[in-house]
């Protein structure tokens, strides 16, 4: 026993042998965050408690090491298998709180549900950076998985759609709706070092029907997506720019776009989308709108 609380938590930790199984993922992402907590006060103590620190150090190896080993599992399973809808559903599901009957319609926090799909994905692979540089370009974030479960819950996305991502950054939402729907997805990047690594993804899991394309949203084909998706991937004049082009493919036959972010209260104002919910959009729901 010991009246030190955070050495109290170490103990509670190392003795909590549930978190090596696989599958606890929720609690082992929760752990993981308290560890990080615990070995920095361990570090501001100094030389007297180096050795609470080096524990916590080894504890947070052993459980990233099951990490990678179930993200592993699961990569093969999709690989293997070619997992889409329910199965791929019910798994994100399990990790994240989207849709319990006391949860948020807002999306404010990343989720197990995230840390599943980057391991899956080993997005922290990718060693590129940015190289085009503009004023209204928003830098790189990923979409919070819950996003895009709310996304395919009230967007039917069947063969004959298209899932648009504008500003499709490593691929992460394009990859995933399609993993959920088994719809046909794209993704348009402006920056050469994402969009390779998103294509080199795609391959990598035999997914055939996800593209994606070196190009600014402004000057890119828009022509086959039919539901477009932007998490505040650019402002001011490209945003601009997009959104008359995305007026125009409405012309041609109706679209959906999708916005999460500050992009909503902008999209808001554009007379040719109505929102299919009504009220006030708000930056951290997912906003759906037809165009007229
Ligand atoms: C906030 S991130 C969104 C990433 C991804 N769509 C997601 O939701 O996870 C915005 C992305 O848009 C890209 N982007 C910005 N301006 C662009 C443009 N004009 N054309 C294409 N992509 C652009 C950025 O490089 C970045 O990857």
């Amino acid at each position: 026993m010991t009246s030190d609380p955070v050495i109290a938590d170490l103990l509670a930790l190392e003795a909590d042998a549930s978190l090596l199984e696989e599958e606890a993922l929720g609690e082992r992402v929760e752990a993981l965050e308290q560890l990080a907590f615990i070995y920095q006060v361990f570090q501001a103590r100094g030389k007297a408690a180096q050795a609470y620190g080096a524990r916590a150090a080894a504890l947070r190896a052993r459980l990233e090491a099951v990490n990678a080993r179930y993200f592993g599992r699961v990569r093969h399973w999709m690989r293997q298998d070619q997992v889409f809808g329910e199965p791929v559903r019910a798994l994100l599901g399990r990790y994240s709180r989207y849709g319990q009957p006391d949860d948020s319609a807002l999306h404010m926090d990343y989720e197990p549900a995230d840390a599943l799909v980057d391991g899956v994905l080993e997005l922290d692979a990718f060693a590129g950076s940015p190289s085009v540089e503009h004023p209204d370009i928003v830098h790189l974030e990923d979409t919070p998985v819950r996003v895009l479960l709310d996304l395919v819950d009230h967007v039917p996305l069947e063969q004959g759609d298209c899932f648009c991502d504008l500003g499709a950054g490593l691929g992460r939402a394009a990859i995933v709706v399609h993993w959920l729907t088994g719809a046909p997805a794209c993704g348009i990047e402006i920056q050469p070092d994402y969009h390779a690594f998103s294509r080199r993804l795609a391959a990598s899991f035999g997914l055939d029907q996800v593209t994606f394309v070196l190009a600014d949203a402004r000057e890119a084909d828009l022509s086959a997506g039919t539901v477009f998706y932007l998490f505040t991937p650019f402002k001011g004049r490209i945003l601009r720019a997009v959104l008359d082009r995305l007026r125009a493919r409405a012309q041609q036959g109706p679209i959906t776009v999708c916005t999460y972010g500050a992009v909503s209260l902008i999209v808001a104002q554009e007379p040719w989308l109505q929102a299919v919910a009504g009220g006030k959009p708000h930056e951290f729901a997912l906003e759906i709108w037809r165009s007229a």
